[in-house]
């Protein structure tokens, strides 16, 4: 037996990863499929912590067995990002964390940086799906495309990916086909705009936690198998 390992990754920053990767954590978490371990790889400005209001170990690299405890079933590898540079975090940290945490927990979330540096790269030959982000915007639907292709040239199976489309408005002024095809895939949820969501992150507390029906959590549920 091992955990269910999900990457989530944009191509490019700001589009809501971090937003998604911790409220999936926490809709794990309350579905009651078994612990839950999310872990921030964004060595230079990790945002986990910060969102759960919890306090990142800045002296250490990253351990498998240090998870900080976020609520019931679900725990956290938090980043440390005084470090500054994320390539002087060695590069088998994120694969022995990966091969423990898989061994632990029943999912492993793992947020991803945009920038696919040596750590993204390792976590996404983990993983068993990608959950891939973007807004419907054509700048991050175009970063969205090198992100395929970096993909494809890495040569991950197509059927990895779930793309989602976040910060949703109904009127974009991209109908929902163009997205779907400048997105190469059908989109698997997509999670709404929300002022809700800035106020969840500056009370500490993933929406989730305390809204899972929300119209942007609970789409959550569905994505990972
Ligand atoms: N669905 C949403 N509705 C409104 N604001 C959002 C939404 N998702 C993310 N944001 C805001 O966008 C900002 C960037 O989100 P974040 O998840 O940190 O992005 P990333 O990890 O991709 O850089 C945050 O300040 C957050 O408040
Ligand atoms: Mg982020």
């Amino acid at each position: 037996m091992g955990a269910h390992i999900v990457t989530v990754v944009a191509g490019r920053a700001g589009a809501g990863t971090s937003t998604i990767a911790a409220n999936l954590a926490v809709t794990l978490a309350r579905t009651g499929g078994g612990p839950v371990c999310l872990v921030d790889i964004d060595f230079t400005a990790g945002d986990i912590a910060t969102m759960f209001d919890a306090e990142a170990d800045d002296d250490g690299v990253p351990e498998a067995h240090v998870a900080t405890r976020l609520g019931r079933g679900l725990y956290a590898i938090l980043a440390p990002t005084v470090l500054g540079d994320p390539s002087r975090v060695p590069e088998r940290i994120v694969s022995e964390l990966i091969a423990s945490l898989s061994t632990m927990y029943a999912h492993v979330v793992i947020d991803a940086p945009a920038t696919i540096n040596k750590h993204v790269v390792t976590a996404l030959e983990y993983s068993h799906q990608q959950i891939l982000v973007t807004t419907a915007e054509r700048p991050a639907l175009r970063a969205l495309g090198r992100l395929h292709d970096t993909l494809d040239l890495l040569n991950h199976d197509h059927r990895l990916r779930t793309v989602v489309v976040t910060r949703a408005h109904p009127e974009t002024g991209l109908p929902a086909t163009d997205v779907e095809r400048a997105a190469r895939a059908p989109i698997a949820a997509w999670l709404p705009a929300s002022p809700d969501i800035p106020v969840s992150i500056n009370a500490g507390q993933p929406l989730a936690t305390v809204a899972p029906d929300h119209p942007f959590c609970r789409p959550l549920r569905d994505l990972v198998p």
